[in-house]
This record gives structure tokens, C-alpha cells and sequence, in this order.
């Protein structure tokens, strides 16, 4: 029997996003968090390098803005960056209260009372402005907040709840825009549940996996941005995606990221002869911004028919190594890589979305009563790139303003009421899920092989092609079967996919991420490229 549930507040997704909005909102509201599979399953348990962030005394605001606006190659919002930047330092403060274990500078100071921790670099960045936990910063952080979150009994923490579709008034034929709730799959009773709340968030994170090679968990699959996008918001520069330079390369590792940091650190890239190649494209060399070193890395491979370069730190300390990077060190070693004595094989795969659901400062979308916060939303601070570090910061700064927008509105917020069920009467069971496992494996290879870190016109109207058959025999499935975690989420991969082309289409220049043969200029004016859904609620 399908069930119904009201929230105050309705959090869809448990990571760096989600967890800090339910945190930060008072004890006295009843608040859902959902993760569509374990808590832990997004892309923050995984971050490693750190939070960027104004701590140091000889690094400033303007300098962290700069950066960032050099990073974003002319597309961020100015306002963004500097609003983000500005609340950098708080946010590390709350999350020290919180009791995340950043590294300190030096690891016998307990207290210190200020902020005395060790701070790495990584590309883009003219300070050392990176605050970390070794080399798991998401992990650190994620249980820290997670463990806050289990204390809170007004907090409920729902694994295995995959929300399918918002509720809005227009839906339902209703007069109004608002949203009011969501269609959850509850895994474990099969069950499509129907949650209502005064507010609904959606913290999906990204999605990466829309590409065949990429760093992210299978979590990542746009869900946010799919259903916002059918619910009548717009969506914002959908073409940069931005590929970590440095996955490791191993048959074995799934997704494995070697962070940034170690680059910060010194790590060198080289070709299989040992050659460094980085200086000859960019005088920042192994620190330029990521979208100037995964396109060296492809160049290179593909001027020798290489299937991977090496990132090499051993010439540094042992024990340096050891202590820095001790996750990328152990895995390493896992596959026979000793990384104190040899050069790391490694490929750029697909990391992070910079586009997303159109959002304001406080994470408000088109639709009232609707948020996005985090990977899924577009705030405008990454423009066409972004720089390292600064996504998890985002996450908080956004999170938190948010909640403090909720909370003013919340007096005025009715509780939304007999919502109708989901209806699944016109449904069966499939009994062809081989076609699901069939679509998803060709989407993401089209979408790596024409919609990857270099395109053309040529490439992107083959996608495009494909992308509208895979749709349209999605939709035939999606009407026909009960749902299932992979239907929905080859459904939203296939939607974003879909918008990702139609963005990358109509940027007719090389700008960021987005770097096309046809067009390898830049065109003097920035303009973000903002798309409009059939149902805009705007
Ligand atoms: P996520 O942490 O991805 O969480 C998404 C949540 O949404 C999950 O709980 C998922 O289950 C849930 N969800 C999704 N769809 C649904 C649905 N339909 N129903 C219910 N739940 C759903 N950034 C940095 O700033 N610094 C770093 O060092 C760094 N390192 C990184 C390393 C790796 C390997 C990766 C992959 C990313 C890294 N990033 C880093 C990027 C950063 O980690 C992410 O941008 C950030 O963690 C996103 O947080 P989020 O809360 O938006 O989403
Ligand atoms: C890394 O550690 O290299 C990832 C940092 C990021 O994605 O911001």
C-alpha cells in the first residue's frame, strides 16, 4: 500500500548540500532527508582535496574572487562569486563546530583557538586557501555531519527513497505555481509514496554519469535537474562539464580520483617517456585550471595513441607522501602502484556539472516553494569552469542561506493536503530490464564519445539524434512498466543529456569546459545559455 508523509521541510539528497540545509534549519521543524541509495552514496564522501576558502591572513577576498573569475573564464556571475567568498570563513567555522577534523598545521596543537590548519593549493588558486582532511575531506566531513544529523530527533534520514517527480500546483491543474512535495519509490516496500511538505529541496548532486568514464559515484545521475526541469524550471549553461585531469587508469579502479592536491604538492605530469609536457601549454603549467590540463592530457594521448599519461610525486619525501595522501597512496597500492617510488597512470574523466536549476542567492528556483542547492543548482559561480575546492564551499554557503530563507517564510507556508496518490494502474512488470542496462551503456557512450572534452557541430547533431530516439523509447518503457531505481534514473540521464546537447549547440565559441573545432574562439561577449522548459513556471 502506498503511503503519505508530511514535512515541514522535504531534502532531497544527503550529502554536503543536504545534510548542512537539515542542520542548519531550527529543532522545532519536521524535516526528511532522502538518499536514493546508502546515505553515504553521493559525490561528497568521495571529495578528497578540500574546501577553498579565505583563511589565511596573507590571502583576502579579492584575491580568492579573482581567481575564481579567471577560473570561470568570463561566464561567472560576479555577484555570486563575491557572496560565496564573502561567507567562506564562516561556513569553515560552522563546520569546525560541527567537529569535521581538518589537518592541522601542526598535528600535536589541540587547541589553537584560531584557525591553524594546513591549508594546500591546487589549480587555479594563487594562495594555498585549501582546507582538508588529509586526503578525505568528504568523508570527514560527510560522518561529521551525519552523526549531528542521527542526534536530531526532528531530522528522519530515509535511505532507499528515490523521489520520482515534484508536485506542483500547475501539475495537478491547481490555480498557483507552488511546489508541494514529491512521488517517492520507496525501495524496500516498492512502493511510490506520496510526500508533501511547506517546502521541498532538491541536493542531488550532479551528473557525471551521464558519461561513460567519470569520477563519480552511480548516484550522479541528474535527477535534480531532470525533474526540476520538468516541473517548469529553467535550467543554466548545461554545457560545461568539467573532466578531472587525473582518474587513475587500472582495468580494476572504478572511478578513482587522484586528487588535485597532489599537484599542489608537487606531483608532475609526464609522458611515458618521463617527459614533462605541461609547461609547453600553459606557464601555470601542472596548476592551471582543469579545463587547460584534461585538454593537454587529450591532446597528448591522442597525438601518440597513449592510453594514459603519469602523475608523478615521487621525488618527494616518503613519509611526506604517506601523510598527505594516505587514501590515494593505499589505494594506489591496492592495484601494485607504489606511489613513493612510481609514477601514477592516469586519464581525465567527467567530474562536475557547472550548469544546473536556475537558483537565486538563497537557492530559490522558478517555482515558489522550490529549492536547489548544491551540484544540482546554478548559482553562477563557476562559470564556464570551475575552480578546484570551490563546489563543496557552495554547498554550505547556499545550504545555509536557504535555510535562513525558509525560516522566513515558513509563518506563511500552508501544509499541503490530499494530495492524490501515484497512480500505477496502468502499469506492469517489465520483463525486458535488458533494455534499460542497453540504453544507459549507449548514452554514455555517445555522450563521451561526442560530448566530451572536445566536440564539433558534426558530433553534437549525432548525439542529438540519438539522444531523441533513446527518449522517446524511455518514455514508451516509463508509461508501460512499474518503476524502478534504473528506469528513473535512465530517464532523467537521457532528459539531461538531452539538455546538455541542446546547451553545447547553441554556444557557437570555445569558451571554459566548452571547446569546439568549429568554433575554437572565444566570442567577446559572455553569455550564460539559459534554457526554458515547455511548462515554465516563471
Ligand atoms: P552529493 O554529495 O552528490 O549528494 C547527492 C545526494 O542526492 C545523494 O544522497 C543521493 O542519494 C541523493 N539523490 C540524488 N538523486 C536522488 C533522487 N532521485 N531521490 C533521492 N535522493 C537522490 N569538491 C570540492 O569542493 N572539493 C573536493 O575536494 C572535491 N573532490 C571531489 C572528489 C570526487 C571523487 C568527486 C566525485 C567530487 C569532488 N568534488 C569536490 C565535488 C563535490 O564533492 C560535489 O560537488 C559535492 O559533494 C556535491 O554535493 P551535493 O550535496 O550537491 O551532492
Ligand atoms: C580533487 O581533490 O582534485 C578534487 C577537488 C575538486 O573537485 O574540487
Amino acid at each position: 500500500m502506498s503511503q503519505h508523509f508530511q514535512h515541514d521541510v522535504l531534502i532531497i539528497g544527503s550529502g554536503a548540500a543536504g545534510l548542512t540545509l537539515a542542520l542548519t534549519l531550527p529543532h522545532h521543524l519536521r524535516i526528511a532527508v532522502l538518499s536514493k541509495g546508502e546515505l553515504s552514496n553521493g559525490s561528497t564522501f568521495r571529495a578528497q582535496g578540500g574546501v577553498a576558502a579565505v583563511l589565511d591572513d596573507t590571502d583576502t577576498v579579492e584575491s580568492h574572487v579573482e581567481d575564481t573569475l579567471i577560473a570561470g573564464a568570463g561566464l561567472c556571475r560576479a555577484e555570486a562569486v563575491r557572496f560565496t567568498v564573502e561567507h567562506s570563513r564562516e561556513a569553515i567555522q560552522w563546520l569546525i563546530e560541527q567537529g569535521v577534523p581538518f589537518t592541522r598545521e601542526d598535528p600535536t596543537a589541540r587547541d589553537d583557538g584560531g584557525f591553524a590548519f594546513h591549508l594546500t593549493r591546487e589549480g587555479g588558486h594563487s594562495h594555498r586557501r585549501i582546507i582538508h582532511a588529509a586526503d578525505a575531506t568528504g568523508a570527514a566531513i560527510f560522518k561529521t555531519l551525519l552523526a549531528q544529523a542521527r542526534e536530531r530527533p526532528n531530522i528522519e534520514l530515509l535511505e532507499q527513497h528515490v523521489a520520482i517527480d515534484l508536485i506542483t500546483e500547475s501539475k495537478l491543474g491547481l490555480p498557483g505555481k507552488r511546489c508541494l512535495g514529491a512521488y517517492v519509490l520507496n525501495r524496500q516496500s516498492g512502493e511510490v509514496d506520496t510526500y508533501s511538505a511547506r517546502f521541498t529541496t532538491l541536493a542531488c548532486g550532479g551528473a557525471a554519469k551521464v558519461y561513460l568514464y567519470t569520477s563519480n559515484p552511480d548516484s550522479a545521475c541528474g535527477d535534480g535537474i531532470a525533474m526540476a526541469w520538468r516541473a517548469g524550471c529553467r535550467v543554466g549553461n548545461l554545457e560545461f562539464n568539467q573532466f578531472h585531469p587525473t582518474c587513475l587508469y587500472h582495468p580494476q579502479a572504478k572511478s578513482f580520483l587522484i586528487t588535485e592536491a597532489l599537484r599542489g604538492e608537487g606531483g608532475l605530469l609526464k609522458l611515458p617517456n618521463g617527459e614533462r609536457f605541461m609547461p609547453r601549454f600553459d606557464s601555470r603549467a601542472e596548476l592551471a585550471p582543469r579545463d587547460i590540463v584534461a585538454r593537454a592530457i587529450d591532446h597528448e594521448m591522442k597525438r601518440l595513441g597513449i592510453d594514459c599519461v603519469y602523475l608523478d610525486i615521487s621525488h618527494k619525501p616518503a613519509d611526506f607522501i604517506r601523510t598527505h595522501f594516505p587514501t590515494v597512496y593505499e589505494r594506489c597500492l591496492d592495484f601494485g602502484i607504489d606511489i613513493t617510488r612510481e609514477p601514477i597512470p592516469v586519464v581525465p574523466a567527467a567530474h562536475y556539472t557547472c550548469g544546473g536549476v536556475v537558483v537565486d542567492s538563497h537557492g530559490r528556483t522558478d517555482i515558489p516553494g522550490l529549492y536547489a542547492i548544491g551540484e544540482t543548482s546554478f548559482t553562477g559561480l563557476h562559470g564556464a569552469n570551475r575552480m578546484a575546492s570551490n563546489s563543496l564551499l557552495e554547498c554550505f554557503v547556499y545550504a545555509r542561506s536557504a535555510a535562513l530563507d525558509i525560516l522566513r517564510q515558513m509563518a506563511d507556508a500552508g501544509l499541503p493536503n490530499d494530495l492524490p496518490s501515484w497512480d500505477a494502474s496502468q502499469v506492469t512488470d517489465s520483463d525486458e530490464d535488458v533494455i534499460i542496462a542497453h540504453n544507459w551503456d549507449e548514452l554514455r557512450r555517445f555522450m563521451w564519445d561526442y560530448v566530451g572534452i572536445v566536440r564539433t557541430s558534426k558530433r553534437l547533431q549525432r548525439a542529438q539524434h540519438r539522444v531523441r530516439l533513446l527518449l522517446g523509447e524511455i518514455d514508451e518503457f516509463y508509461s508501460n512498466y512499474k518503476v524502478s531505481r534504473d528506469l528513473i534514473e535512465l530517464r532523467n540521464l537521457a532528459q539531461v543529456a538531452d539538455l546538455m546537447i541542446r546547451s553545447a549547440m547553441q554556444r557557437h565559441e570555445s569558451r571554459g569546459l566548452h571547446y569546439t573545432l568549429d568554433y575554437p574562439d572565444m566570442l567577446p561577449e559572455a553569455r550564460d545559455t539559459i534554457l526554458v522548459p515547455p511548462t515554465y513556471a516563471g
